[in-house]
């Protein structure tokens, strides 16, 4: 029985960049994302990309399709979802219209590249909807053979959580599914979601957690410093098996790691 601390060894933790100022972070998190998008091109042809929900991310997106925009053949990317709220798509909640309005559609991007979450039944038909998706159409993905994505973007909530897998909730647990249904957690919006589950996240070749502001500092330190278990922090559960996992934090949230833990 563990000391309800997950396994600290250095191997298992991600690496920490910190953006040069608050400023400048979705320009730093964008060089990030670039550099694997155009990795994953080069070698296979497309890349796989995940979308983080949440209003974090946001800045970011609105970089890449501005900025950055000359910078990736976005022609060959598909765009998932790592997780989604259930309301409609065209709801202010929605993780599907963050990405749409600072991303998707400022790059022009076309519907058969944009994998979203189809949100007017249940979250359990939803999420059966999802997996089924991606079944057909991540390669090698089978009911058995989680989905490798290239590259995997999540954000941080202030109790641990990751797209929607909440502290305590049964889709922690979830070991032979890529989609789980998943209730509200602590935090608004008090709906129900789906989410990615381990098994999928941890199959992934690049996780990047992007996460901002000193209202998180106390999580950022809690989760890289302390390792709670995964239960009460499900971020500690991030650990890509054949994978890297990179938080990209700016100033602030970085304020309460020790500065060991920081690699430029
Ligand atoms: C969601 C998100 C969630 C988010 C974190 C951080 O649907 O709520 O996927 O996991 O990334 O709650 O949210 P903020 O970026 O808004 O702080």
């Amino acid at each position: 029985m563990t000391n309800g601390h997950e396994n600290t060894d250095a191997e298992s933790l991600p690496r920490v960049l910190v953006s040069p100022s608050a400023e400048s972070w979705a320009e730093f998190a964008a060089e990030q994302v670039v550099d694997r998008v155009t990795q994953a091109i080069a070698a296979r042809g497309r890349c796989l990309l995940v979308l983080a929900g949440g209003s974090t991310p946001e800045s970011l997106y609105r970089r890449l399709a501005v900025a950055d925009r000359d910078r990736v053949d976005w022609k060959r990317v598909d765009f998932f979802l790592g997780d989604e709220r259930l309301v409609p798509h065209d709801d202010a909640r929605s993780n599907d219209a963050m990405a749409r309005r600072s991303l998707l559609d400022p790059l022009r991007i076309s519907a058969t590249q944009v994998h979203s979450v189809d949100t007017r039944g249940t979250a359990g038909e939803a999420a059966e909807a999802y997996r089924k998706m991606l079944e057909s159409t991540v390669p090698g993905c089978t009911s058995v053979v989680p989905p490798r994505f290239d590259l995997l973007l999540l954000g941080l909530g202030s109790d641990g959580h990751i797209a929607s897998l909440f502290p305590g909730k049964p889709a922690l647990e979830a070991v032979s599914t890529w989609v789980a249904p998943s209730p509200p957690g602590e935090l608004p919006p008090p709906v129900d979601r789906v989410t990615l589950t381990f098994p999928a996240i941890n199959a992934a070749r690049s996780v990047l957690m992007l996460v901002t502001g000193d209202s998180k500092a106390h999580v950022v330190a809690r989760v890289l410093q302390e390792r709670p278990a995964v239960r009460e922090c499900p971020a500690c559960g991030v650990k890509p098996t054949d994978g890297e996992s990179v938080w990209i934090l700016d100033p602030p949230a970085a304020a309460k790691l020790d500065q060991h833990r920081i690699k430029q």
